[in-house]
């Protein structure tokens, strides 16, 4: 990896055409059937994710900002003097810009995000509003195993930062594994920030992610049209009908693209048949309860240290460090 002063440079290793497309026939194949979340975010998907972080029904994305804001500076506080940042799917950068303007002089931050145009926009941003800050941007499939570029600069510990309850998407054991892994990335000196949804009302929740302007039911749809354009296939975008339920049992919302009509439909040389009424998952999204979440982080390696909520208690931001 090298560090040319050509200063976009992003590390791509965005994930192959050939990975959405094994991916959407193993899922479209199982019962019931799946669409992996993770790729939502294609150009469009990024976009109409911006619109539903500024729907007034959607909480999620207001309140957690609304806790940086108020907190950042007590999270700089128990992050310390010049630490290694890697933000993990961390988007167009809003929260981090709050966390960076608090921390006291960092070493390098690395951004780490699937979505190639986003990253460039926020590295380029985030090049004149922090001149001196080293930015080594990582263009990845986080949720697979990857490398991270050299800092040069020796960090004093390396804190990894993953806003926006995206941990939400996994189910609670791929969780702890995947926080595991952010054990091993941290190492011993290392911490996590964590923005974590929390549960509550199922109205409030269902209202979230069936909102009134329909910008989730074209988020959510978009994952066909990007399969139409992407890996040849054909859904009628007509016949597919958005629906999100909060499954309280488990704790999750979990959002469904139902097929309105009994149809057929082709992707690359395969053929799916769906019956009317029949649904597709697109994502889960795992609410916790504080309790809930640090039992889990602690079951990963993780000691906790500190939450920041809002007085509504709907959003926690945790800070954890490695258990001895
Ligand atoms: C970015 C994964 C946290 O689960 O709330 C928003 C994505 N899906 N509306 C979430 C999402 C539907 C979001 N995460």
């Amino acid at each position: 990896m090298n560090h040319e002063p050509g200063r976009l440079a992003v590390l791509d290793l965005e994930p192959a055409k050939s990975d959405f497309l094994s991916e959407t026939l193993a899922g479209l194949s199982r019962t019931p059937r799946t669409l992996p979340c993770k790729y939502f975010y294609d150009e469009r998907g990024a976009a109409l994710f911006q619109k539903i972080c500024e729907l007034p029904e959607y909480y999620v994305t207001r309140t957690e900002t609304a806790i940086l804001r108020l907190h950042a500076h007590e999270m700089a506080q128990c992050i310390g003097a010049r630490c290694e940042l890697i933000g993990l799917g961390t988007g167009a950068g809003t929260k981090t810009r709050i966390l960076l303007e608090e921390l006291e002089a960092p070493a390098v931050y690395i951004p780490i995000d699937i979505s190639k145009e986003q990253l460039r926009q926020s590295t380029a941003l985030f090049h004149q509003l922090f001149p001196q800050l080293k930015i080594l941007p990582v263009c990845t499939d986080y949720l697979q195993p990857f490398d991270l570029p050299d800092p040069l600069r020796i960090p004093a510990r390396r804190i990894v930062y993953f806003p926006g309850s995206t941990i939400g998407n996994f189910e609670p054991s791929e969780a702890t594994e995947f926080l595991r892994r952010i054990v091993d990335l941290c190492g011993k000196d290392g911490g996590l920030l964590i923005g974590v949804d929390l549960q509550k009302d199922s109205d409030v929740l269902e209202r979230a992610y069936n909102d009134s302007q329909g910008v989730t039911a074209q988020f959510n749809l978009n994952l066909l049209r990007r399969a139409n354009r992407e890996l040849d296939a054909d859904f009628d975008l007509e016949r597919w009908r958005h629906r999100a339920i909060y499954n309280s049992s488990v704790g999750r919302i979990e959002m469904h693209l139902i097929s309105e009509i009994d149809q057929t439909v082709h992707v690359a040389d395969r053929e799916f048949h769906f019956r009317c009424g029949e649904r597709i998952i697109t994502e889960f999204s795992y609410k916790y309860t504080p309790e809930g979440f640090t039992a889990l982080a602690d079951g990963a390696g993780f000691d906790f240290a500190r939450i920041w909520t809002d007085d509504a208690r709907l959003f926690g931001v945790f800070y954890f460090t490695l258990k001895l």
